[in-house]
């Protein structure tokens, strides 16, 4: 079933919702949007997309009406290189409106993948436009499988719980808690976003990991994040490195 929008646009009275059967990706109607000068806040949702765009170049695979796919146009004052943060903040309000809404608990994997045990459930993709950021993110909702490459790494609340969940009671703790967490980043500066997640996340420190740094690879074990938001990475020798950017997994 398509989303009751009333009953979103009932939640966010003012907001501009644009709602969209489908598209190639919802990020490509929010540069739109942003281009338009549209307010902070406004909000694409579509039901399917066809290109849906991953971290790193990869694709976001987009089952039609059984996931979450938005995009948020945020108008926050920040520098761009707040967008690591950014993207930890809203992997932080993602993680929570998961818990409010569908009552599961999850992890964070550096820098912003939602996961379920082991499985990728929700994944978060920011771009610039300036003075723009555009929040783009998906969430796993009720898939019932996913296709051969992806089934071992990523699930769904729907197979996580056992239960089909309200994709409407989830967009609006969403819309909700994305409100919230960037608030504390605008308001409240880096430090508090990077204390919440070395807490809600088990590979902030101390976890046995492999970084893929684009062919590069690294493995160690975590040592925290920087002021930054950056990952340190013990490594076997007894060394330290910061890893700026790649795809980070337990070797566990
Ligand atoms: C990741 O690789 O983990 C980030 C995934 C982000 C997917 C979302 S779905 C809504 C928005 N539109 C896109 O094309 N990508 C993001």
């Amino acid at each position: 079933m398509p989303l009751d929008l009333d009953m979103i646009r009932t939640a966010f009275p003012g907001r501009e919702i644009v709602w969209l059967d489908r598209c190639a990706s919802t990020m490509i109607e929010a540069a739109r949007l942003a281009a338009r000068g549209c307010a902070s806040g406004s909000t694409v949702v579509a039901e399917e997309q066809t290109a849906g765009q991953g971290r790193l170049g990869r694709s976001w695979h987009s089952e039609r009406e059984a996931g979450l796919y938005v995009s948020i146009v945020l108008r926050l004052g920040l520098a761009e290189e707040r967008a690591r943060v950014l993207s930890m903040a809203l992997g932080l309000a993602a993680a929570e409106a998961i818990a409010r809404a569908a009552d599961l608990r999850t992890d964070l994997r550096w820098p912003n993948d939602v996961l379920i045990g082991e499985k990728k459930c929700a994944g978060v993709l920011v771009q610039a436009e300036p003075p723009a950021f555009l929040a783009g993110i998906g969430i796993n909702v009720n898939h019932a499988s996913f296709p051969p490459d992806l089934a071992d790494i990523a699930t769904s609340l729907h197979l996580a719980s056992g239960r089909p969940q309200s994709r409407e009671s989830l967009l609006i703790h969403l819309l909700e808690t994305v409100d919230g967490f960037t608030r504390m980043l605008a308001e409240g500066g880096r430090e508090p976003v990077l204390r919440m997640f070395a807490r809600a996340s088990s590979y902030a420190s101390g976890k046995r990991v492999v970084v893929d740094q684009g062919g590069a690879v690294l493995e160690g074990v975590t040592d925290g994040l920087d002021s930054s938001g950056f990952l340190r990475l013990r490594l076997p020798d007894g060394s330290r490195t910061t890893i700026l950017a790649g795809g980070v997994r337990s070797c566990s």
